[in-house]
C-alpha cells in the first residue's frame, strides 16, 4: 500500500489541458484509472481545465485571484503526485496548461512525480513532451518518469475510446513507474 509518512493515503491528481476535444481527458482519465488498481487506497483526481474559469497570470499573488484560479492552483500544490496531460497545440503544450503551469514557483513540485501524457494527430509531435513539457516539469524540481503517452488520434475510435493495445499498455507502465518512483522517494523522506 502506498503510504505517506504518517499513514496518509497519497493523491493523484491528472490535470487535462484541452479546452476543446476529449482525447486527452480519456488518456489522463485512463492512466488515473491504471494508477488507482494499482493500489485502491490511492486517491486520484481529474482537473479538466474546460471546468474551471483559471485567469491568466498576473504576477499577483494568488489570493488575487478567482475561487477557481485559487482552487486548482490549491489542488495541484497540494496533491502528491501529478499527472499533466495535453494535445500538442503548434508544436508545443496548450496555452492553456502552460498558463497553469506559470502560477508555480520554482521548487513547487519537488518531491513529486510528474508525469506527461499528450495527444496529437502528427506522428513526429511524439517528442513534445520531451522538449516543451519536460523541461518545465524539471525547472520545477518535478520528477519525470522515463515513461511517457503520446496517442496519436488514429488510436482513437469516432467515440474517443481508446481501440490501439499498446497505447493501453503504454498507459498501465507509465501508472506503473510513477506509483513506484513516489514510493521510492517517500521511503527515502522516511
Ligand atoms: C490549435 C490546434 C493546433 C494543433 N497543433 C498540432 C500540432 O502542432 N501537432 C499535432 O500533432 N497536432 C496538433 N493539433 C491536433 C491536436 O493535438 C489533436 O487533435 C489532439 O488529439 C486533440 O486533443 P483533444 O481531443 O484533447 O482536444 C492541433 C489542434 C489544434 C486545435
Amino acid at each position: 500500500m502506498l503510504m505517506i509518512e504518517g499513514g496518509s493515503i497519497l493523491k493523484l491528481v491528472g490535470i487535462s489541458g484541452a479546452l476543446a476535444g476529449w482525447k486527452t481527458n480519456v488518456v489522463v482519465s485512463e492512466v488515473l484509472k491504471a494508477a488507482e488498481a494499482l493500489d485502491s487506497n490511492l486517491e486520484t483526481e481529474l482537473i479538466d481545465l474546460r471546468d474551471y474559469d483559471v485567469e491568466f497570470v498576473r504576477g499577483e499573488p494568488l489570493a488575487y485571484y478567482n475561487e477557481d484560479t485559487m482552487n486548482v492552483v490549491n489542488k495541484v500544490s497540494t496533491a502528491d503526485m501529478l499527472l499533466f496531460g495535453t494535445p500538442i497545440y503548434q508544436a508545443s503544450l496548450t496555452g492553456a496548461l502552460k498558463n497553469l503551469l506559470d502560477f508555480f514557483q520554482v521548487n513547487a513540485f519537488k518531491g513529486k512525480v510528474t508525469g506527461i501524457v499528450t495527444t496529437g494527430a502528427v506522428e513526429k509531435h511524439f517528442l513534445v513532451s520531451e522538449y516543451q513539457l519536460k523541461p518545465i516539469l524539471s525547472y520545477l524540481k518535478g520528477l519525470v518518469p522515463t515513461s511517457n503517452v503520446f496517442v496519436h488520434n488514429d488510436c482513437f475510435d469516432e467515440d474517443n475510446i481508446i481501440i490501439d493495445n499498446d497505447v493501453t499498455k503504454r498507459i498501465k507502465k507509465l501508472a506503473e513507474e510513477m506509483y513506484f518512483l513516489q514510493q521510492s522517494m517517500d521511503s527515502k523522506k522516511g
